[in-house]
């Protein structure tokens, strides 16, 4: 499709943007532009795609994305390659994903391409905008919200699909140093619910629980399965893997009510190709406790496009908390963290196809 520009007519100011490229955080600072996409049944499909500054959107006050939450949004991070160059990390995974989720929440599917042009083009467009930090990756958030305006309850017939990026640091302020999460009671997602769609209503089901743990001084929420609470299913924005003593690692399997993260896919592949069983197995909260008490379970990390892989030291919960190894970062939860950061950065032989560069 062909994208129509439209010029910005006040940038950031250069030295600004540098002093603010230095000092990142996590997705409170955005680009000069963005990308929309508008669709309309009526008009066959996908139109008028537009390239153009970063700006406040017109929405009718009935548009039924805000009264029904028909949202759906994607994560993935461009990178400044070590040889200057800038590549994206398997972004057709993030495409058929939001796809995916698309489908859970009638919504149109927006072609694989052309979601993989609209990334390219925000990116050649902000490329000065890739964070000075050590770290730090172009963190781009594709999504698409019901515009039409009505009031009854039925899936809309217009959408917007736009991306937007975000220079982005470490997630965690302490960087990649263990975390400490809180096991909530409340439910994020039930079986034939929308947890595995990636969709604005699963991570509203989650603030009250994360403002909890926030408010306790923890870094994160940690959800149980919705039925027995007993199975854990994965954290507020990450997925969990578990590390023993014999080089067995297990991860929570793809039910239907966790996200089936990229980051969590790949790591997958990379533990195996290191030797190690991975098992996709349910794994519970009592069994997690104890095996940490006994010493059996050693590590376990969290991992996602915007935390990377990130040890974690300390699980609380009403029931009394326990440590993971001695509280610090793990040794294969390093190990693994630099071998994916070094694909991603292309430091490290990508053997599997997963980073595609910009040009
Ligand atoms: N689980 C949840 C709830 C998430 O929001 C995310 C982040 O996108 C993940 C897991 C990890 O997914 P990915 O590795 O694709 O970023
Ligand atoms: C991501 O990792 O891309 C997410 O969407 C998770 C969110 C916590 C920022």
């Amino acid at each position: 499709m062909k994208f129509e520009r439209i010029p910005h007519s006040a940038p950031m100011p250069t030295a600004e943007r540098d002093a603010a490229l230095a000092n990142p955080g996590f997705g409170t600072l955005f680009s000069d532009h963005m990308v929309t996409i508008d669709y309309d049944e009526a008009k066959g499909g996908w139109y008028s795609a537009k390239i153009g500054p970063r700006e406040p959107l017109m929405l009718d006050p009935a548009a039924s994305v805000l009264h029904y939450a028909q949202e759906i949004f994607e994560g993935l991070k461009a990178y400044k390659q070590v040889d200057g160059s800038i590549a994206f990390f398997r972004p057709e995974a993030n495409a058929r994903r939001l796809n995916a989720s698309a489908d859970r929440l009638a919504m149109p599917h927006l072609p694989e391409e052309l979601f993989i042009q609209s990334v390219k083009e925000l990116v050649r467009t902000d490329k000065d905008w890739f964070p000075t930090v050590e770290g730090g990756a172009l963190y781009l958030r594709p999504f698409m919200i019901a515009t039409e305006p009505f009031l009854g309850v039925r899936p809309a017939k217009q959408y917007k699909f736009l991306v937007i990026a975000s220079p982005a640091g470490n997630y965690f302020k302490s960087g990649a140093k263990a975390v400490s999460i809180w096991i909530s009671d409340y439910t994020r997602a039930a079986p034939g619910g929308t947890g595995e769609a990636k969709c604005g209503g699963n991570y509203a089901a989650s603030l009250v629980p994360t403002g909890q743990a926030f408010a306790m001084g923890h870094d994160q929420v940690l959800f149980l399965d919705a039925a027995e609470h007993k199975w854990v299913e994965e954290l507020g924005g990450m997925n969990l893997f578990f590390v023993f003593d014999d080089g067995r690692v297990i991860t929570p399997p793809l039910g239907g009510t966790i996200l089936p993260g990229i980051t969590r896919n790949s790591l997958i592949t990379l533990l195996r190709e290191q030797g190690l069983e991975v098992s996709e197995e349910k794994y519970s909260i009592d069994q997690w406790r104890e095996d940490a008490r006994s010493g059996r379970l050693i590590e376990t990390m969290a991992c996602g496009t915007a935390a990377v892989v990130t040890p974690v030291g300390k699980v609380s919960g009403p029931a009394g908390e326990f440590e993971i190894g001695s509280g610090g970062p793990g040794q294969l939860t390093m190990k693994i963290r630099e071998k994916l950061v070094g694909i991603q950065k292309g430091a490290v032989e990508d053997t599997h196809g997963w980073v595609m560069k910009l040009d």
